[in-house]
């Protein structure tokens, strides 16, 4: 998968209420937006679903053109898969360690021709991935305990970033890298050098004033 861009902004750290407004706040410098699920049960945390993201879709189609990049942070995503599927998502990320059974649920999201990505929380360790890297369009790795936008970047997984790059370099040249939690303008460039492709960013974006330069001021630090 090529990348335009390599900003993917969180919807979580947007304003709900003006969400069409939000998005068009960033002056379409975005190829990616982020869609945080939440499930309360995974998380101690709840966001939207499938049909909150149907609705997200279709404003955000209507002032621009993007991806929309579901991070499912559920337990048992297979159930709701298709779902998501067809709210519109086009990358469907699920976490490692909310699975059994792993291959059976990339297997599933790829089955509708979708991009599938495995999300890692920082403690979850790489190896997880060396039987299943191949078949991977992405691997989330999490750079904050998942659950809630603004909190601090755990610095040691700048290692597990490294390995990664490695592996992927290795196995599956084409795997993009995303990161997820604590980015911003000070941290972007060590985590780039440790090889990350695509940045979430919630409220390193939301929480300014003028979004489209805080895109353009992350951008800045790496390319
Ligand atoms: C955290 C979410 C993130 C979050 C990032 O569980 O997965 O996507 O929105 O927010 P910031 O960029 O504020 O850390
Ligand atoms: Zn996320």
């Amino acid at each position: 998968m090529k990348l335009k861009k390599i900003i993917a902004p969180s919807l979580l750290s947007a304003d709900f209420s003006d969400l069409k407004n939000e998005i068009l706040s960033l002056d379409s410098k975005v190829e990616y937006l982020h869609l945080d699920v939440m499930d309360g049960s995974f998380v101690p945390n709840i966001t939207f679903g499938p049909l909150i993201i149907k609705g997200i879709v279709k404003a955000a189609n209507s002032v621009g053109s993007f991806k929309f990049d579901s991070h499912l942070m559920i337990n048992n995503p297979d159930n709701y898969i298709e779902s998501f599927v067809k709210a519109g998502s086009d990358i469907i990320t699920v976490h490692s360690e909310a699975l059994t059974h792993i291959d059976r649920t990339i297997s599933l999201i790829k089955s509708f021709d979708k991009k599938a990505g495995l999300a890692l929380n920082p403690a979850t360790p790489c190896s997880v991935l060396k039987y299943i890297i191949q078949k991977l369009d992405l691997v989330l790795v999490m750079t904050v305990n998942p659950g809630f936008g603004g909190q601090s970047f755990i610095d040691y997984t700048l290692q597990k970033i490294e390995r990664i790059k490695k592996m992927a370099l290795e196995y599956n040249p084409n795997l993009i890298i995303e990161v997820d939690g604590g980015v911003k303008k000070e941290n972007i460039k060590s985590i780039y050098d440790a090889g990350a492709d695509l940045f979430v960013a919630g409220s390193s974006v939301f929480g300014k004033t003028d979004r489209a330069k805080a895109i353009r001021d992350l951008e800045k630090e790496v390319l």
